[in-house]
């Protein structure tokens, strides 16, 4: 009786799942916040499609379901697609949070959540995004440019790469003095102050 008790209370919490490739630490930024409670959501599952990604162990730490999900696993694009919407449907999962996660998502993973899958980028789209635009080199692109402000933002998720609707921005000043790490290291603190705010936003819609 008291497992069932436990078990409908938690599935009343609404639903988010992260999509990974590397280490993490905005998946953990997520699940610090929904562990103490400022995040009124519970991670459903973590799905990483390279099996070394330190985000499964920081998912499993928590006691959150990792997966390993990749074409090597399910054998194809379409099987990747197929097994995320399993995972979404068996955990009512009302938001799909990509946290550094370097895959294409699958059509049919889109067409099941529409305007419910969020992607976080560490510039300030719609410049510095796109094809090769991903960790350090986001960062050496901005010095390059010279540019004086930098960012982050969490915009939705389309067929087309970096350029979903944009939902939230935080800027950051970028210094005479930084290397690409240094602003690399910078902008990493800001984007964990910011898409747990952006997933608590999203969630509370769901209420
Ligand atoms: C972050 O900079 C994020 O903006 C980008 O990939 C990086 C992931 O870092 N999409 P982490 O795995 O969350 O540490």
């Amino acid at each position: 009786m008291h497992i069932c008790a436990m078990s409908s209370n938690s599935s009343a919490v609404p639903a988010y799942a992260v999509l990974c490739s590397g280490g993490g630490s905005n998946l953990q930024a997520l699940l610090d916040r929904s562990a103490s409670g400022e995040l009124p959501g519970r991670c459903a599952w973590v799905v990483a499609n390279n099996r070394d990604a330190f985000a499964l162990e920081r998912a499993r730490a928590a006691g959150v379901p990792a997966h390993h999900v990749s074409t090597r696993t399910e054998g194809s694009d379409d099987g990747v697609g197929r097994k995320l919407v399993e995972l979404i449907d068996q955990h009512n999962v009302r938001l799909l949070v990509l946290a550094g996660y370097m895959r294409v998502v699958p059509q049919a993973v889109l067409h099941r959540l529409p305007g419910r899958i969020v992607n976080i980028h560490p510039a300030l789209l719609p410049a510095f995004g796109g094809k090769g635009m991903y960790g350090h080199h986001v960062h050496e692109a901005v010095l390059a440019r010279g540019a004086q402000w930098t960012g982050v933002t969490i915009h939705l998720v389309t067929e087309s790469y970096d350029e979903g609707p944009i939902l939230r921005q935080r800027v950051v000043a970028v210094r005479p003095s930084d290397t690409p790490q240094s602003l690399g290291e910078r902008v990493l603190r800001v984007e964990h102050d910011t898409l747990w705010r952006e997933v608590r936003a999203l969630l509370a819609q769901e209420a």
